[in-house]
């Protein structure tokens, strides 16, 4: 939600922020701005509606010089995306340009009172009220920029990431956050800040990540301050990034979404690598080994999650309840950190999110740790803020997921949970040595299977080509595959725009099933699992209305292959892994279907990657 660069040193600011902008393009694409002070001191800010490029053309005849400069790139929250409601906002004096990401839930009562003071506004944002209110505070208190950004932000209820420059200073950009992201990078004689580390690791893998309710004051020449808001010296760690630039870069691919598709044997490698031993015979999740008692010692493990990973969660669900004989429940974390929750001591929850960031999921983190919950993270971005709010956890490591529809990290987000389960069972003692062999045998040999599946492609994309101008789509599934439909669903829907809806397959004949007639596609995940007759009988209820099913089957499964209008034959492997391999092609059956709607797969409308307000 939203993305913030900045940029102090010897280089022209300008080409750092709009590069940095692309590269934070997927947190937000409503509208992009800039704001630079060049040598003169003269404070230039510039912005507009739609992507970054859109800015690029509208600055291409403007006084883009100077050495510093912030920008941003918007999601849209308060006030609709248009040219004004772009950030950077100027104050009243065009003193000061801000950006912002997150929101100021008393903005309301804010701009009156500044409105009343002779502040006069020129957009609909949350936003604007911060600049004006820096901008106030300095002029009543005849006080210097951090004085006015520290007292102003006392003053402030809600999230932010802020970075603010000044008319007249050539040095200094003031940055703060709370609930919000924020990483500033250390160069030799020069300093960068963004959302994230996406737009720093080409020049420097040296970092700094703000903690809540601190300010970094980034100043040329100087070393970096974190300060407080009552001005007290913060400590602050110096961490090494571990990411490449190449990551970060299509590599030949049309799109980010194939490009992670096509990563995933190499990154279910990269997630499985070191925790299970030379001979595969053994699989160890440290987090869990670490803090053995607190697990086996729990009385339910309750999993919070939003989308997608909430769809990992659920089968999270399943292995654990499974193998570990443990309650497990899954909670939207949305409606979780709401619904005023029985959360015990000897609870243990884990939280599933992608970027590490999501509003709602580190909120339902803090609640739960309020109340003496033990609590793990299962996360992808190193160094978010989930991943250092939780006690404990693993990484799922498939490096940056830069499609806002994500792929990758779910079925790494799987397999962490595979590992999980299977680490805990050992320990409890709730596995037969026999089945743990099995589903960890099966487990290392996802990187091929997934790689049999990706040579499918072709067959997808033909089949992709029947269904593009369906108006709905149902998926199916059952047990294990159940979320996998539900993950399905959302894939299609957020990329294609096309309705989508997921079931469990045996809750069509309670409702669902009076939509079926011969223009409704229904996929369902059929594979010979434990459940396999049950599932074909659902089949056969649909083909009984004429509905068209497209089934994804183990191979050589010739009963559903005589009933189903369509069938994509996925390898056999063992049913608790069975959802990764069913996922992969709903996921290029969705991406076909995006690009032969002619849809921005990669930045699909209204959505971002990182949903950092609730
Ligand atoms: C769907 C998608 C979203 C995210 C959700 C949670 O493709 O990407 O549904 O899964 O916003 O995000 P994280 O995992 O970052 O907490």
């Amino acid at each position: 939600m939203c993305g913030i660069v900045g940029y102090v040193g010897f280089r022209e600011a300008y080409p750092v922020l709009i590069k940095g902008l692309h590269r934070l393009e997927y947190r937000g694409y409503d509208s992009a701005g800039v704001a630079l002070v060049n040598e003169k001191g003269d404070l230039n800010v510039y912005k507009h509606r739609g992507k970054v490029a859109e800015l690029e053309r509208f600055a291409e005849s403007k006084d883009i010089a100077g050495h510093i400069g912030i920008a941003h790139t918007r999601w849209a929250t308060h006030g609709e995306p248009n040219d004004a409601n772009a950030h950077p906002h100027y104050s009243e004096s065009e003193n000061l340009a801000l950006i912002h990401n997150g929101i100021i839930e008393n903005y309301g009562l804010l701009k009156e009172a500044l409105i009343q003071n002779g502040f006069r506004f020129r957009s609909n944002t949350d936003t604007e009220v911060l600049v004006q209110l820096i901008e106030y505070v300095m002029q009543t208190n005849r006080c210097s920029l951090l004085e006015a950004v520290q007292t102003a932000l006392r003053e402030v209820i809600g999230a932010y990431a802020i970075a603010v420059v000044e008319k007249g200073n050539r040095d200094r950009i003031i940055a703060a956050r709370k609930s919000s992201p924020l990483v500033v990078g250390l160069g030799n004689d020069e300093y960068f800040l963004a959302s994230d580390a996406t737009p720093i690791v080409e020049y420097t893998d040296k970092v700094v990540y703000l903690n809540d309710e601190e300010i970094a004051v980034i100043e040329r020449g100087k070393p970096l301050r974190v300060v407080g808001l009552n001005n007290a010296e913060a400590k602050f760690d110096i961490k090494k990034l571990s990411m490449s630039i190449s990551q970060l870069e299509k590599g030949g691919y049309p799109h980010f979404m194939l490009k992670e598709i096509y990563e995933q044997p190499r990154t279910i490698i990269d997630c499985i690598r070191g925790r299970v031993n030379i001979d595969g015979t053994h699989v160890v999740l440290s987090g869990v080994l670490d803090n053995k008692e607190r697990f086996l010692h729990a009385g339910r493990i309750i999993i919070v999650a939003c989308g997608t990973s909430w769809h990992a969660g659920l089968i999270g669900e399943h292995l654990i309840e499974d193998l570990c004989r443990i309650p497990v429940e899954v909670e939207y974390a949305s409606e979780f950190r709401y619904r005023n929750p029985v959360i015990r001591p000897d609870d243990v929850v884990i939280a599933v999110s992608q970027s590490g960031e999501t509003a709602d999921t580190l909120a339902a983190v803090e609640l739960a740790k309020r109340q003496g919950a033990f609590i793990f993270g299962i996360c992808n971005v190193v160094g978010s803020s989930i991943a250092r709010a939780t006690d404990s956890g693993a990484y799922i490591h498939v490096g940056p997921e830069i499609g806002v529809a994500s792929t990758k990290a779910f079925t790494g987000q799987v397999t962490v949970m595979t590992m999980l389960a299977l680490t805990l069972a050992k320990e409890k003692g709730t596995i037969e040595e026999e089945r743990y062999l099995e589903i960890l045998g099966h487990l290392q040999k996802l990187p091929s299977l997934i790689g049999e599946v990706l040579e499918l492609d072709e067959q997808i994309k033909d089949l992709s080509k029947i269904f593009t101008y369906c108006h709905n789509f149902i998926y199916l599934g059952r047990g294990y595959n159940y979320p996998a439909a539900l993950e399905g669903a959302l894939k299609l829907k957020e990329i294609s725009y096309i309705h989508a809806e997921g079931y469990p397959a045996a809750e069509m004949k309670h409702g669902p099933i009076a939509l079926i007639d011969n223009e409704m596609p229904v996929i369902v995940i059929a594979p010979s699992d434990s459940i396999y007759e049950k599932t074909v009988s659902n089949i056969q209820e649909i083909k009984a209305r004429g509905g068209k099913v497209i089934a994804v089957i183990s191979a050589g499964d010739h009963t559903v292959r005589n009933i189903a209008d369509y069938c994509i034959e996925v390898p056999t492997v063992t049913e608790c892994l069975s959802p990764i391999l069913a996922s992969v092609p709903l996921q290029l059956l969705a991406y076909h279907i995006a690009v032969n709607k002619g849809r921005d797969v990669d930045q699909p409308r209204n959505l971002a990657k990182s949903v950092t307000v609730e």
